[in-house]
Order: C-alpha cells, then sequence, then structure tokens
C-alpha cells in the first residue's frame, strides 16, 4: 500500500525528534554511575524483598543484546529510529550495570550470584511481541512509561529503607525511562496526525496483547511480579492508573476500551484504513479497506 504513511516526511519527523532527544540527553541527562552515585551510602540492612526486585528488574534489562539487535536490522532504512536505539541501548546498559554494582555493594548478593542469574537469565532469549514497526513504536511508548513508574516506586522503596545509594541510581534510571517514554510518545503522535485510523487500531490491538518485556522468560518473574503487586509497588491497578490513563491522555485518545471496540476486528485484529495520501486527511472515521485489498 503507498500513501503518506510510507512518505519521507515521516521518516523526517522521526529524525527531528530523534536530534531534540539527543541533544537533551547530551546537554542535561548524562550521569555517571561511577561518580554521581553515593555508594557508600547504601543500607546493608535494607530488605531482601528490596533485593529480589532490584535483581528481577535487572533480569529484564539483561535482554539488551535481542532487544538491540533484534530490532536494529528492521531499523536499517530509518536513521532517526536506529540511532535512538543505539543510544538507548547505551543508557540501558548503564541501568543494567548500575543495578547490579548495587546488588554487589550493598551486599544482597555475591559477585559470582550476579553473573549466575545473568548466566540462567540469558538462557532465555527475547523476541519482539509484534512485527510491525509502528506497532513496536507503540509498545515502546507503553513499556517505557510502565519502567518509568517501576523504577519511581521502587525508589520510594528504597528511600523509605534509608538506602541513599539505590536512590539516586534510581532517580537517575528512572529519569531516563521517562525521556525514552517521550520520544516514542512523540513518534506516535506523529504517525496518529499522518494515518490517524490506521494508528489507532494498531494503538487499540497493542494495547490489548500488551505485557510487560521479558515477563515469561526472566526466572522467577511471575512470583516476583505477584509480590509487587502484592505490596503496592506495582501491578494491574498501577498499570491502569499511572500508565494506560496518563497515556490515553497524552495521545487524546478518549478511552481505550472504546478504541478496541471501534478498531479491532471480530478477532482481535487491527482493522486497516485507506492510508491518507497529504496530512490533515486522517479523521477518525477513515475509509476502511476490505479484506480482499
Ligand atoms: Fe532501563
Ligand atoms: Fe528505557
Amino acid at each position: 500500500m503507498s500513501g503518506y504513511r510510507d512518505s519521507k516526511i515521516i521518516e523526517d519527523t522521526i529524525y527531528q525528534t530523534y536530534i531534540r532527544f539527543f541533544e537533551i540527553a547530551e546537554g542535561r541527562r548524562r550521569w555517571n554511575l561511577f561518580k554521581d552515585i553515593p555508594w557508600e551510602q547504601s543500607n546493608p540492612e535494607a530488605t531482601e524483598l528490596l533485593g529480589d526486585f532490584v535483581e528481577q528488574f535487572c533480569g529484564v534489562e539483561l535482554y539488551l543484546p535481542d532487544y538491540t539487535a533484534k530490532l536494529m536490522h528492521t531499523l536499517r532504512r530509518s536513521r532517526g529510529r536506529g540511532w535512538f536505539l543505539a543510544n538507548w541501548g547505551y543508557e540501558e546498559s548503564k541501568h543494567s550495570l548500575t543495578l547490579e554494582k548495587w546488588l554487589i555493594v550493598s551486599g544482597k548478593r555475591t559477585e559470582e550470584s550476579v553473573q549466575d542469574f545473568s548466566d540462567v537469565v540469558l538462557e532465555g532469549e527475547w523476541d519482539p511481541p509484534f512485527s510491525e514497526p509502528r506497532q513496536m513504536m507503540i509498545y515502546g511508548m507503553i513499556q517505557e512509561l510502565a519502567t518509568h513508574v517501576n523504577y519511581k516506586r521502587l525508589r520510594q522503596m528504597a528511600l523509605s529503607e534509608g538506602d541513599r545509594a539505590l536512590g539516586t541510581a534510581l532517580r537517575f534510571i528512572a529519569i531516563d525511562e521517562m525521556a525514552h517514554f517521550g520520544f516514542y510518545r512523540d513518534v506516535v503522535k506523529t504517525y496518529l496526525a499522518l494515518d490517524e485510523d490506521n494508528t489507532r487500531a494498531d494503538l487499540a490491538f497493542v494495547f490489548k496483547n500488551f505485557a510487560m518485556p521479558a515477563q515469561r522468560i526472566v526466572p522467577g518473574a511471575e512470583e516476583r511480579a505477584r509480590r509487587m503487586a502484592e505490596v503496592g509497588l506495582y501491578g494491574p491497578r498501577e498499570y491502569i492508573k499511572l500508565v494506560k490513563e496518563p497515556i490515553e491522555t497524552a495521545l487524546g485518545l478518549g478511552s481505550i476500551k472504546q478504541l478496541q471496540r471501534q478498531y479491532l476486528d471480530v478477532e482481535g485484529r487491527p482493522r486497516r484504513f485507506i492510508v491518507p495520501d497529504a496530512p490533515g486527511l486522517a479523521t477518525g472515521a477513515g475509509t476502511l479497506v476490505s479484506a480482499e485489498e
């Protein structure tokens, strides 16, 4: 299908979004895990539960080679997205190093057990949950905001347990995750402006099938997710209030439930619409492409 979606303007806009993102990253957001975190202020008395949660998040960050390698080759022609992924990979690599360092410095884990955990985690392999690039951008948007919320709330737990090292580390990490969310949100806004109906259909589809990355492959992840919900750190309620609803508002979508009724077919697949030839033509009531086309 040809049309506005495939035109150069979407790539140019995403590239400009990336340059803005990168300028802020370089100018205001860089931090140094060796110098900027008061490691001596970690609290050896912090609970085992805090250690378990940090290890869990560390596990999710460890699939970095899969996250980058499996997406990069699909983005060769999209400089904005490809360069974003390279920068994103650098920042995410710092997150897992920082969390691992805290596990060791705080005495929650030994160097050997961190290495053993990493080996076990990497026996599993992550695969992208969606095949369409636009769906993966939407997935990234939801996932980064959810990750931000997780780290922000974990930071509160760390501070309440008197661990200023982890509190500081998680502040840096949570800010990075928010910036990642901001990039994806702006990309999704671009898609909405240029191809509103198909983007709404993809939003409905991705929200319907969303799960946090690596939830099924990190050993013990389901049990720990249950514990997180139990202690009120993060669970379905936080997902709805702090992730789903803010995204509905940020994108002006109305309710996702309504979107799913309107834009998914009986099998739960996104309905498809003729891509507008020029921006501003999508009105939320585009022409449906029949199944034969
Ligand atoms: Fe991260
Ligand atoms: Fe992130």
